[in-house]
C-alpha cells in the first residue's frame, strides 16, 4: 500500500536491506561483537528474510540501541548528553488504540516520575508493506487546545488550533479554557482514529508564580511537566516506526521565552511588561527583554518550587558543549542545528553560541512526517471532507517547506562510510588504522576491523575500503589475517577462472592499500601488494597506489603522507571540497591529539592481583603458556666479552607447546626492576603504587567507563610486566607529555619533538637513546599519574626465538640460543672503547638475570616455511651466523632422534657457519663435531670474522668455496637450503646463491634470480630472519 502524501517513503528492499546491514554493523560494533561469529549470522539472517519476504524484525536490545541512537543522532535537541539513559517501551505487539492507549499512559507516569522527570521512547509497530500505520496524531502527547472565537482571537494555545478543531470533529467537548489538556487521537492499522482522554494524574501541570512579583500568579498561567514528542518518525535499519512518542526534560526558555511569549503562542510578552510597569511603546525601554526574562524566570522559580525537574540554558549549554566535545572524539563529529541548539534567551551568553556546528543527518533518526490527519485515508467519508478540508495551512505548508529542505539536506551531507581493515602482528598496524580512523571520522562515518574477523566475502558492501597491514615471515600475511588472506585469493582466482559464486559486483568499491614492512627482507610489503593485486582482479576500484612504510625508516611518516593522500582522494571523488575543514583534519594527522588527564580517573579494584598468563593472553590476544627456567648456559668461552645463553625452558603445566623444528617461540619479557622503581619515583598524586586498580574513562553521556587495554592490576605490576619502559620514547608519548608538563618552555620543546621526525631522531641520537625514565628526569616538570601510565604507554611487544630444540628429543622442553643484546647509554661506543652506562636488551638482558624456576610466559609462531624437507633424502644445506646457528640444532636433534628410533633417515646435512674466532664464540662445537662423527652432518663449515689478524671471513666466503657442491647439491639432487640470522648476512649470502647459480648454472643474472625465486616458490630456499635491532 502507498502511503499517501508521506515525506519519508516507504523504503524499497535494496533500501533496507543496505540500511539494516549498516544499522546491524553499528550495533555489533557498539557491543564489541563486531566481526564476530554472531554478528555474521545476524546480517545472514536479515539478508534472507528480507530477500524471503521483502521484511525483518529488530531484536529488543537492538530497538533500544537504535533508538537511544536516534536520540544521540537529533541534531536540534540541546539535552542530549543522556541519550544513552533513556528508557525504551518496545510495544510492536500492540494491535489496538485501546492498547496504543494503555502505553502512553504507562510512558507519561513513567516519564512524570513525581516531578523528577526521565527520558523515555515507545515504540508502536513498524511501517509494513500492505498494513496501514498506527500513529499518534497529536503533536506532543499532551498539549493545550486553542480555540479560534468569531472574533479572529484564540483561546488558548494558537498553535493547536487546527488540531483542537479535529479532535472537535471527532466528537470532544472542550471547555474552552485557557490551559485544556487535549485528548489523544491515536489510530492503529489503517482504521479512523479514536479519542482518549488523558487521566488528569498522569498530565503532571506546574502553576507559574514568581519569586518576587505577586500578581505573577494572577495571570492563571500554568505549563504541564512532561514534553512528549509524539509526531515524529522513527527510522531504525531501514525500518519506519511512524508512532514512537518520545520524551525528555524542559529547558526553561522553552516555556518561558518561547510557548508564554511568543506572539504566535500565548503571547503574554505585554501584559507582564504593564504588570512591571514597563514602557511598552518605546522599543528601547527594552520592555520586550526584561519580560522575557522575568517570564522565564518565574517559568523556573515555578518549577523548581514544584519538585518538577527543569533546565536552565546555561547549564544545558554547558552539557551540550561537553557532549559535542565528546562526540568529537568518539565519532568524529556530532550533528547540530545551530539555530536549534541556541537558547532564545540571552544566546551570546551562552556557549553554544559561539560553537560552529555542522548539520548532517545520521540514522537511526528521529525525522519529520506528514502529520496523520494529511496522511489518513478514512473509512468515514464525512470525516474525510470535515478534516481534509483543511488541508494546506499556511503552517502545514511552512512544515512542507521545512520537511522538503531537510530532505535535500539529508541527502547532501549523507556521509560516506569508510570501512578500514587492518593485519597485524604486533600490533602496529592496528595502531595506524585507529589514528586514521580518529581523523577520518571528522568526515565519514568510519568502521575499524581486525582482518581477523572479517569475511571477505562482504567486500561488495564496501563503499570505501581502506586496508593497512604488515608484512610477515617472508612475505605472508601476519597471523590475524592468514584467514582473509586464503578468502580473498581464493575470491580472486574464482574471478580469474569465472567460477565465482558472488552476484554482487565489487566495482562501486573503492580501495586503498598500506603495507607495514621491513626493506630488510626481500618480500617488502608483499602482503599488502598481494591484498590490492586480489582487490583489482575482482574488480574493485583502487583510488591510490600501495602505500609502503619501512620499520627501518620513517614508518609512521609514510603512513601519514599516505593517508593524506588517500583522504583527499575520497573528498575530491565524494565532492566533499570543504577545504578548510578538510585541511584541519589532515594537519591534525600529523599532530598528535592532547591529552586530557581529566577525562580519566583511577578506581580502586575489588579484584587481586591478576593471574600474568591471562592478563598477557588477554592483551595480545594470543594463548601463552607458563614455562619456567630450567637452565641457563653460557655458550661464549670466558674469554668472550658477549653472551650467548643456551636457555631450556620446561613447561609447568599439563599443557605443552606443540611445535616442529623451524618454529618460533614467543617471549613475553618483563622489565627491570630498577626501571620500574625509576618511573614509580616520578609518580604522584598515588595512595599506593601495590593497590590494584583500574582506570576509567569519560564517555559521551558523561558515564565513567572502565578502559579495558590493561587489566586491573596494580602500577607496579603494569610497569613491570604490561607496559615499555625499556625504549625511548615513542612521539606520540612525548606529545602526551607535552599536554601535562607544567613548565611552557618544556612544553614547547616537547611539542617539537612529537611534531618534527627528524628534530625527534636527531635528539634522541644526541641523548643516547633515552629511555622513558632518561626523558623524566631531563623533563622535570611532566606530572606522572597511573592514568597516563595506564592508557597511553606503550605496550611490551614479545620477542621472536628461532626454536633450538627438538620435541621428539625434549619431550617437555624448549631451548632457545639466545644472544645477550647489549648497549652503552651517554656516549655509546668511542674508539672501540665501551664507555657511558651498560643496558642491555629488554628480553635478553632479562633472560640474562633469570634466575632457575623463573616463570616465562610463552607462545608458538609457526614457521611452515622453515620447516624440515617432507623428501628426507634431499640434501640439506644449513647457513647461519652467531644465534642464527639456533633452529638448525631442532633439525639435528630431530634427525638424531629418527636414526636412534631406526627410521629411514638419509638427510645430510651441511653446514656454513660464521662467528668471531674459534676460541671466543664458535658455540655448540662439541655438538658439531658429535654430529660429524655420527655422520647427520656431513661437513661443517665455519667462517672466523676475527681469527686471520683481523682479515675478516663469512659464511658467503666458505660457500664461495664450495660452491661447486653447493651448486650440485642445490640443483641437480634437488637439494634445501636454510639461512638464518640477521639481516645483512642473509642478503649477503642470497647473492653468493645467484653468483654460485650463475657461474655453475651459466645463467644470465636474470635467470639465477628467476631460479632462486623457483627455488622459493617449490619451498626448498628457507629464510628465518632476525630482523633488525636498534
Ligand atoms: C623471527 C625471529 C627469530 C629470532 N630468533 C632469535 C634467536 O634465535 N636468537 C636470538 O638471540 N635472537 C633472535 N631474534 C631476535 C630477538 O627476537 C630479539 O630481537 C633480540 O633478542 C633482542 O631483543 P631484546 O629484547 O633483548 O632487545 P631490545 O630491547 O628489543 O633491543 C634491541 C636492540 O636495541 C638495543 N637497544 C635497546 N634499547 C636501546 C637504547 N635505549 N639505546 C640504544 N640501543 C638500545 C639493544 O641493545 C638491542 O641491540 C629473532 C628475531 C626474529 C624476528
Ligand atoms: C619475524 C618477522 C618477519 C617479518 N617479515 C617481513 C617480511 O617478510 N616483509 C616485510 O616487509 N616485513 C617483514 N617484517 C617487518 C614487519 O612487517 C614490520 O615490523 C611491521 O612494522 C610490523 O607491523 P605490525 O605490528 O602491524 O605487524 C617482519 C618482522 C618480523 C619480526
Amino acid at each position: 500500500m502507498s502511503v499517501p502524501g508521506q515525506f519519508i517513503g516507504q523504503n524499497t528492499t535494496p533500501d533496507i536491506l543496505r540500511s539494516a546491514i549498516e544499522f546491524i554493523d553499528l550495533y555489533f560494533q557498539h557491543i564489541g561483537l563486531n566481526g564476530t561469529n554472531e554478528h555474521l549470522q545476524r546480517v545472514k539472517c536479515i539478508e534472507e528474510s528480507i530477500s524471503n519476504i521483502g521484511w525483518y524484525d529488530l531484536s529488543h536490545d537492538e530497538l533500544v540501541f537504535g533508538a537511544k541512537s536516534a536520540w544521540r543522532n537529533a541534531a536540534r535537541c540541546i539535552g542530549r548528553q543522556q541519550w544513552n539513559t533513556l528508557e525504551v517501551f518496545d510495544r510492536r505487539d500492540i494491535s489496538s488504540t485501546t492498547e496504543m492507549f494503555e502505553a502512553i499512559c504507562k510512558h507519561l507516569k513513567f516519564a512524570a516520575n513525581n516531578g523528577q522527570i526521565r527520558s523515555a521512547m515507545t515504540v508502536f509497530p513498524a511501517r509494513r508493506k500492505g498494513q496501514s500505520d498506527f500513529r499518534v496524531w497529536n503533536s506532543q502527547l499532551i498539549r493545550y487546545a486553542g480555540y479560534s472565537t468569531e472574533e479572529g482571537a484564540v483561546i488558548g494555545d494558537p498553535a493547536n488550533v487546527e488540531f483542537t478543531k479535529i479532535c472537535q470533529s471527532l466528537g470532544w467537548k472542550g471547555k474552552r479554557g485557557m490551559f485544556d489538556v487535549l485528548p489523544l487521537v491515536l489510530s492503529a492499522n489503517g482504521n479512523d482514529p479514536e479519542l482518549f482522554e488523558i487521566p488528569s494524574d498522569l498530565a503532571l501541570q506546574v502553576p507559574i508564580s514568581h519569586p518576587t512579583f505577586d500578581w505573577f500568579s494572577e495571570l492563571g498561567l500554568k505549563w504541564y511537566a512532561v514534553p512528549a514528542v509524539s509526531d515524529m518518525l522513527f527510522e531504525c535499519g531501514g525500518l519506519q516506526f511512524p508512532a514512537a512518542p518520545f520524551n525528555g526534560w524542559y529547558m526553561v526558555t522553552e516555556i518561558g521565552t518561547r510557548d508564554f511569549c511568543d506572539t504566535q503562542r500565548y503571547n503574554m510578552l505585554e501584559t507582564v511588561a504593564k504588570r512591571m510597569n514597563l514602557d511598552t511603546t518605546d522599543n528601547l525601554s527594552f520592555w520586550k527583554d526584561k519580560a522575557l526574562l522575568e517570564t522565564t524566570l518565574a517559568v523556573n522559580h515555578s518549577f523548581q518550587a514544584a519538585g518538577v525537574t527543569i533546565w536552565n540554558h546555561h547549564t544545558a549549554s554547558d552539557s551540550f558543549i561537553k557532549h559535542f566535545e565528546q562526540e568529537q572524539k568518539i565519532r568524529g563529529g556530532c550533528p547540530a542545528d545551530w539555530v536549534w541548539i541556541v537558547p532564545p534567551l540571552s544566546g551570546s551568553a551562552t556557549k553554544v553560541f559561539h560553537q560552529e556546528m555542522v548539520n548532517y543527518h545520521l540514522s537511526p533518526s528521529l525525522d519529520y512526517q506528514v502529520s496523520a490527519a494529511e496522511s489518513h485515508e478514512w473509512q468515514d467519508a464525512n470525516m474525510q471532507i470535515q478534516v481534509n478540508s483543511r488541508r494546506f495551512t499556511f503552517k502545514q505548508l511552512v512544515t512542507f517547506i521545512i520537511c522538503a529542505q531537510y530532505l535535500t539536506m539529508k541527502a547532501l551531507v549523507k556521509r560516506d562510510r569508510v570501512s578500514i581493515l587492518f593485519g597485524t602482528e604486533t600490533g602496529t598496524s592496528e595502531k595506524f588504522a585507529l589514528k586514521l580512523a580518529e581523523f577520518c571520522r571528522n568526515l565519514f562515518y568510519v568502521e575499524v576491523t581486525s582482518m581477523e574477523h572479517y569475511d571477505a566475502r562482504r567486500i561488495h558492501r564496501e563503499h570505501i575500503l581502506l586496508i593497512i597491514t604488515s608484512t610477515f615471515g617472508n612475505g605472508n600475511p601476519p597471523e590475524n589475517a592468514k584467514n582473509f588472506a586464503r578468502q580473498l585469493s581464493l575470491l580472486a582466482k574464482s574471478y580469474k577462472d569465472g567460477t565465482n559464486d558472488i552476484k554482487e559486483s565489487f566495482s562501486n568499491v573503492r580501495f586503498a592499500v598500506f603495507g607495514l614492512g621491513s626493506r630488510a627482507y626481500q618480500t617488502y610489503c608483499k602482503f599488502a601488494h598481494d591484498v590490492h593485486q586480489h582487490l583489482t582482479e575482482i574488480g574493485a576500484y583502487s583510488i591510490q597506489k600501495v602505500g609502503e612504510g619501512d620499520e627501518m625508516c620513517k614508518q609512521a611518516e609514510s603512513f601519514q603522507i599516505w593517508a593524506q593522500e588517500v583522504v583527499k582522494t575520497i573528498c575530491a571523488t565524494s565532492g566533499k571540497d570543504d577545504k578548510t575543514k578538510l585541511l584541519k583534519s589532515l594537519n591534525g594527522m600529523i599532530k598528535y591529539p592532547e591529552w586530557n588527564p581529566k577525562e580519566y580517573r583511577i578506581v580502586k579494584s575489588h579484584h587481586a592481583e591478576p593471574n600474568l598468563i591471562k592478563s598477557l593472553s588477554i592483551i595480545h590476544q594470543k594463548k601463552m603458556t607458563p614455562y619456567r627456567l630450567l637452565s641457563k648456559e653460557e655458550l661464549q668461552s670466558a674469554k668472550s666479552s658477549r653472551s650467548t645463553l643456551l636457555i631450556r625452558l620446561e613447561s609447568c603445566e599439563e599443557t605443552r607447546l606443540s611445535y616442529v623444528p623451524g618454529d618460533h617461540i614467543i617471549v613475553f619479557p618483563s622489565n627491570d626492576n630498577t626501571q620500574v622503581n625509576k618511573i614509580i619515583r616520578k609518580i604522584t598524586k598515588l595512595d599506593s603504587i601495590d593497590d590494584v586498580i583500574e582506570i576509567e574513562q569519560i564517555d559521551a553521556g558523561l558515564n565513567w567507563k572502565k578502559c579495558n587495554r590493561l587489566p586491573p592490576c596494580s602500577v607496579r605490576t603494569a610497569l613491570t610486566h604490561f607496559i615499555d619502559i625499556s625504549a625511548p620514547p615513542t612521539q606520540e608519548l612525548l606529545a602526551c607529555f607535552a599536554t601535562i608538563t607544567s613548565d611552557a618552555a618544556e612544553k614547547e620543546i616537547l611539542q617539537r619533538l612529537s611534531n618534527e621526525f627528524n628534530l625527534y631522531k636527531e635528539t634522541l641520537k644526541a641523548l643516547g637513546d633515552p629511555l622513558v625514565s632518561d626523558i623524566l628526569n631531563i623533563f622535570t616538570n611532566i606530572t606522572l599519574s597511573a592514568q597516563l601510565i595506564f592508557t597511553q604507554f606503550p605496550i611490551i611487544k614479545p620477542r621472536y626465538y628461532s626454536i633450538s630444540s627438538c620435541p621428539l628429543a625434549y619431550k617437555s622442553e624448549v631451548h632457545l640460543t639466545v644472544t645477550i643484546q647489549e648497549h652503552f647509554h651517554i656516549n655509546g661506543l668511542k674508539n672501540n672503547e665501551q664507555i657511558g652506562k651498560r643496558r642491555f636488551g629488554l628480553c635478553s638482558g632479562w633472560f640474562r638475570q633469570m634466575k632457575k624456576g623463573n616463570i616465562v610466559p610463552v607462545a608458538i609462531k609457526r614457521s611452515e616455511e622453515f620447516h624440515m624437507p617432507l623428501n628426507s633424502s634431499s640434501p640439506v644445506i644449513l647457513i647461519g651466523a652467531g644465534a642464527g646457528i639456533a633452529p638448525f640444532r631442532g633439525f639435528w636433534q630431530s634427525e638424531q632422534k629418527a636414526r636412534m628410533l631406526g627410521e629411514k633417515c638419509q638427510s645430510t646435512f651441511t653446514l656454513f657457519f660464521g662467528c668471531r674466532h674459534p676460541d671466543i664464540d664458535y658455540i655448540y662445537k662439541d655438538e658439531l663435531l658429535a654430529l660429524l662423527l655420527s655422520g647427520v652432518l656431513d661437513s661443517v663449515h665455519v667462517a672466523f670474522s676475527q681469527k686471520d689478524n683481523g682479515r675478516k671471513r663469512h659464511v658467503q666466503r666458505e660457500l664461495r668455496e664450495q660452491s661447486l657442491t653447493v651448486y650440485k647439491k642445490l640443483i641437480e639432487k634437488g637439494g634445501h637450503v636454510y639461512v638464518c640470522g640477521g639481516t645483512n648476512m642473509a642478503r649477503g649470502v642470497r647473492q653468493t646463491l645467484l653468483d654460485i647459480l650463475q657461474i655453475h648454472g651459466r645463467m644470465s643474472t636474470k635467470k639465477a634470480e628467476e631460479i632462486l625465486q623457483w627455488l622459493k616458490d617449490e619451498n626448498r630456499y628457507h629464510e628465518d630472519i632476525f630482523g633488525v635491532s636498534r
